[in-house]
């Protein structure tokens, strides 16, 4: 499956979600994941990213390995998203910026 990495913390463009065949993302207050039991690697949802934050889990930067894992968890607990809509509003400031795993909202 494809995974969300770092980069999607506060920025949220969202543009990916409109792309997936299967709408396996979900949405949590400043994050998306991808249910890896749905997604069938289609690739498509990849290029979308504004900020590249969606890799296949096999080619995840390195240092970013527990996205896989979290994905997995979080698709469980939060709801779908298919629809596009308005980026965090900071997110062209946080695009980039490094160690923001720690500000992920649950
Ligand atoms: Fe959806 Fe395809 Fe992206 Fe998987 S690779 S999350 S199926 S758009
Ligand atoms: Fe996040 Fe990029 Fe989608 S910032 S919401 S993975 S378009």
């Amino acid at each position: 499956p494809f995974v969300v990495t770092e980069n999607c913390i506060k920025c949220k463009y969202t543009d990916c979600v409109e792309v997936c065949p299967v709408d396996c993302f979900h949405e949590g207050p400043n994050f998306l994941v991808i249910d890896p039991e749905e997604c069938i690697d289609c690739t498509l949802c990849e290029p979308e990213c504004p900020v590249s934050a969606i890799y296949p889990e096999d080619d995840v930067p390195a240092g970013q390995e527990r996205f896989a894992a979290l994905n997995a968890e979080l698709a469980k607990e939060w709801p779908v998203i298919a629809t596009r809509k308005e980026p965090l509003p900071d997110a062209a400031e946080w695009d980039g910026k490094p160690d923001k795993l720690p500000l992920l909202q649950r």
